[in-house]
């Protein structure tokens, strides 16, 4: 009995020991384990009981596994896909609060005075709670953590204005409150905030080697050696113009400002010379529990603050913004290294698509398998059943024998090379034999493919697929087109291989009629859409275009209003492209919005002291900083209502308006708009924001803070705020306003611009109500603006709609990001059922050419426009070309044989 037993345990030990040698492959046995697995595998080995116990290294991902981060010296002069923005907005942010702490640091330095002027506790809360709540896809988390004994806090009684806190870092973090009592539908809201000051508490020493997940600490401080100095610590100038009554300023001249801040880097300077900079991926450990990345900026100050000696100052980086995003969002491109995807990348190679096709990732998968596509390479096209590129959820999923059957593409014969131009309209003679083999029934065609299909297709080919597009940066609707649920993802997040293989839904739609592009890449999803070449949209543009050229900085003023305003619908897709521009407005609303609401000013709770009101240095300090984090953002203000905003000593001013601007050269200026004769209340951008909200706050949302404060001066421990938990009420992205474009002709921008402004709100003078207190606007250059010249849905706003070139009979036209505000942003490529023709590496016809060629078909020069098409797909090789050949070798032997 006991040698059975012992048998049995036997072989279940080696079964064990099988299970484990097998390791987590794919899905199937085909599919062999990679660095995608490896990474899971280290992702599930820590949890958050293990985690403390874990070292460093095994709580840190490889720096690689998130490439493509954008750096701050190429953002001029690289294009930054959709797939990178929530990274740059990360990026910018961290650089904008560095810039906003610095020049308050330094600013404020010179007397009891600007001391009490400095950020207070609540400041430094809601700010860092702003940077997550108008980002709720993109951040996640928001800290400033300040060095040892650097923090000059002036919100203690106890603590003297030259003194300093051991250790301070407010960090504000999204919460998932699903378990909250209020919250029945037990669905996260994420609108609950929580913030702690990570100085305070049982083990807060986040300065200490010990503390594993304090890459970002590393990066900057402790800050002692003054050798390199001169590289890491750039002298930034602002020009100011201040104002102290309405229509009139200080001082004619522009008051120049001097303060230390982040790097400047150069074209060539290295990683560790930039201003912002990425962690490798960690584990949060013991606060979110997820895998996160950061982006940290430092902040400057020149220490000892408050000294008489000068010489015995130093500027010194002080703290470190930090800002947090999930890593499990994080797009990554699983193909191989080329031209598009640079080394180093962790998962490059780790898409499978075979060798007659060509890799390209897809945007909106987040740290998933499947986020790519499998093109023909040039020279190839698919078979007749494929209905454009296979889908790397499709290959996922597939079996073995599926994967080794399909998947292909078929080589095209008789390609042909660019013809030399002779003026004729005709295509050349091989095309046109091709035609002649190979006519076939255009009803044949439709989308989903079923003619004759040979019985080894792979059978994922036959399904109906609903991707509507992903360049529309749209991660819901890609979602939603996956048939992957909200809910589906979230599940997802706790062990992303789960998410390899969505369903796909197996219901078949009609196919719609005569439009053959890929379900998934058509130029809209509906049948509404007119797929043609809109004449007379394009003359519109033009002449558009021709207009904007005739206006400039030097004659706008003599120029009408109606010279000076442009149609709406020319900045069609300001609202996605522009979207994280909006949100360093809206973030300021928030903060505002928060801190005019809950701030009991003066009020003292023991040895804490309540914030002072807003003050001018402040708001100057912020708009500055909103031009200066981002590149995109060529001026930013803050505008008060008539009366609503208080001094210091508790005087109101009529108007208050800081505003900033890139002014020429590297230079940011910034001025009072107070100041101007003509106020800026009467102005488009806030009459309109203005009237909808300054009668009515209905349908502002609400958000929950939960603050935890130090307990003393060295941060024994955490204890609640007296106010626990505080609410506030903000506007959302879509409560503020994008403006039409116009001539910006105050002498600041000179060019045209388009404006996003959002309101926000405070308590009223009885503090029982919420009402209207101002605008937060921000204005970015038209020119930054992509066009989308392919066709859309009738109802589309889109001045630029259908003006694209391709010959819609033959090919479907793609927007291509990054393009800017310029004509042939776009691609045409073939629809199902035709191929390229041209031997030239491409498999598509670029926008750029087609303008070109149709521009000198216009003007009556040689051009080769009408060959830019593509031609229907032959048949299967055996079928076409050699029968041709047989014939050919047939009517010669004939021939000699006669
Ligand atoms: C305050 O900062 C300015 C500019 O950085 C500097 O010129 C001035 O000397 C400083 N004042 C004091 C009292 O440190
Ligand atoms: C910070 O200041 C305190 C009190 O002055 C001092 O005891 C401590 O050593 C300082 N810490 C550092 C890291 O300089
Ligand atoms: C702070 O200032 C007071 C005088 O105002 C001086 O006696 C004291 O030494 C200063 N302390 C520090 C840490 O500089
Ligand atoms: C909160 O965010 C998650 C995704 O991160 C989303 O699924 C959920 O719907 C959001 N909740 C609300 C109330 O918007
Ligand atoms: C934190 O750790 C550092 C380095 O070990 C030490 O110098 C510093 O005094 C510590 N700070 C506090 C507040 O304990
Ligand atoms: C504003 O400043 C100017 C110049 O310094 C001064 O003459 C004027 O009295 C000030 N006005 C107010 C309201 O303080
Ligand atoms: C980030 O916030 C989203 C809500 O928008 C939430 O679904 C997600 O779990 C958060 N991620 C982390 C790492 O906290
Ligand atoms: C983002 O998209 C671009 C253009 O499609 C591509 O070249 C790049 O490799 C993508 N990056 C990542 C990380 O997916």
């Amino acid at each position: 009995m006991r040698s059975v037993a012992a048998v049995v345990f036997a072989v279940a030990l080696v079964a064990l020991a099988g299970l484990e040698a097998q390791r987590s492959n794919g899905k199937f046995d085909w599919m062999s384990y990679d660095n995608f697995d490896q990474i899971i595998d280290r992702m599930d080995s820590v949890t958050p009981e293990n985690c403390n116990s874990k070292p460093s290294a095994e709580l840190r991902l490889h720096p690689d596994t998130v490439s493509q981060l954008p750096l701050t010296n190429r953002l001029l002069s690289t294009i930054i896909y959709p797939n990178r923005t929530s990274l740059l907005h990360l990026h910018n942010m961290a650089l904008n609060r560095a810039f906003f702490h610095s020049y308050v640091n330094q600013i404020l330095n010179n007397s009891q005075v600007d001391h009490k002027m400095q950020p207070g506790l609540m400041y430094f809360y809601f700010s860092t709670e702003a940077d997550i709540a108008a980002n709720p896809w993109g951040i996640n988390g928001s800290a400033v953590m300040f060095d040892n004994n650097c923090s000059y806090a002036n919100w203690y009684t106890n603590l003297e204005f030259n003194n300093t806190l051991p250790l301070f870092g407010p960090r504000a973090w999204r919460f998932d409150d699903y378990n909250d009592p209020t919250n029945w539908l037990r669905e996260p809201t994420n609108e609950t905030l929580n913030i702690d000051d990570y100085g305070a508490g049982p083990e807060h020493n986040y300065s200490n080697p010990s503390y594993k997940i304090n890459q970002w600490y590393d990066y900057w401080m402790p800050d002692y050696d003054p050798s390199r100095d001169s590289v890491m610590k750039h002298t930034y100038t602002v020009g100011i113009k201040f104002s102290n009554e309405t229509g009139r300023f200080v001082n004619d001249e522009f008051e120049g400002r001097s303060f230390f801040g982040p790097p400047q880097p150069s074209q060539n300077s290295p990683e560790e010379d930039l201003p912002v900079r990425f962690t490798a991926p960690y584990y949060d450990c013991g606060r979110s529990n997820k895998w996160i990345m950061s982006a940290t900026a430092p902040v400057l100050d020149y220490l000892p603050r408050y000294l008489e000696w000068m010489h015995l100052r130093r500027q010194r980086f002080v703290a470190a913004t930090v800002l947090d995003i999930d890593f499990l969002t994080l797009d990554f491109n699983p193909c191989p290294t080329a031209q598009g995807n640079p080394a180093p990348n962790y998962f490059a190679n780790t898409a499978r698509c075979k060798p007659s096709t060509i890799c390209e990732p897809l945007m909106g998968y987040g740290f998933q398998r499947g986020g790519y596509i499998c093109m023909c390479r040039p020279g190839y096209r698919y078979p007749r059943w494929q209905n454009g590129p296979y889908l790397g959820v499709d290959i996922e999923r597939a079996t073995e024998e599926e994967y080794q059957y399909g998947f292909e593409c078929e080589k095209v014969d008789w390609r042909v090379v660019i013809p030399i131009i002779d003026g004729s309209d005709n295509m050349p003679t091989t095309v046109a034999t091709k035609y002649a083999v190979n006519k076939r029934d255009i009803s044949q065609l439709s989308a989903g493919g079923s003619v004759d299909e040979p019985h080894n297709a792979p059978v994922v080919s036959r399904r109906k697929r609903s991707v509507s597009r992903w360049h529309g940066s749209d991660k819901a609707a890609l979602l939603s087109a996956l048939g992957l649920k909200e809910s589906n993802l979230k599940k997802a997040k706790l062990s992303p291989r789960k998410r390899m293989a969505p369903k796909v839904s197996t219901k078949v739609e009609e196919p719609p009629k005569r439009v053959w592009a890929p379900r998934h890449q058509r130029d809209t999803s509906s049948f509404r859409v007119k797929r043609s070449f809109d004449q007379e949209a394009r003359s519109r543009i033009e002449r558009i275009i021709d207009h904007m050229n005739t206006i400039n900085k030097d004659n706008c003023k003599i120029k009408t209003n109606t010279e000076l305003n442009l149609p709406g619908d020319l900045a069609f897709g300001a609202k996605e492209q522009l979207q994280n521009q909006a949100r360093t407005a809206l973030r300021m609303a928030h903060f505002l919005s928060n801190f005019l609401e809950n701030v009991d000013f003066y009020e003292e709770y023991g040895n804490l002291r309540g914030d002072r009101p807003l003050n001018f240095e402040l708001l100057f300090g912020e708009a500055i900083a909103n031009v200066m984090g981002d590149y995109k953002i060529f001026g930013s203000g803050v505008f008060f209502d008539t009366d609503k905003f208080k001094n210091m000593d508790g005087t109101t001013r009529q108007y208050f308006g800081p505003y900033s601007w890139r002014g020429s050269g590297t230079r940011t200026m910034a001025i009072d708009y107070a100041g101007h004769d003509e106020t800026y209340i009467e102005d488009a951008w806030f009459v309109d924001v203005k009237e909808r909200w300054q009668s009515n706050v209905y349908g502002l949302k609400k958000w929950t803070t939960k603050a935890m404060l130090r307990s003393n001066l060295f941060g024994t421990s955490l204890r609640r705020f007296e106010h626990y938990p505080m609410y506030y009420r903000a506007p959302s992205m879509e409560d503020g306003l994008w403006s039409a474009p116009y001539f910006d002709c105050d002498g600041y921008i000179d060019d045209w611009v388009i404006t996003y402004s959002v309101p926000f709100f405070g308590m009223n003078t009885l503090g029982t109500n919420i009402e209207f207190k101002g605008v937060v606007i921000v204005d970015v250059k038209l020119e930054e603006l992509d066009v989308n010249q392919c066709p859309g849905e009738f109802h589309v706003p889109n001045a630029f709609k259908s003006t694209a070139r391709c010959d819609y009979e033959s090919t479907y036209c793609v927007p291509l990001p990054g393009k800017r505000f310029t004509r042939g942003g776009y691609k045409c490529e073939c629809l199902q059922g035709f191929e390229y023709p041209f031997n030239d590496r491409a498999w598509y016809y670029d926008g750029q050419t087609m303008e070109e060629e149709y521009d000198k078909m216009m003007r009556g020069e040689r051009h080769r426009f009408n060959t830019l098409k593509c031609r229907e797909a032959g048949a299967p090789r055996v079928s076409s070309g050699s029968v041709l050949l047989i014939s050919v070798i047939a009517s010669i032997m004939a021939f000699f044989g006669r």
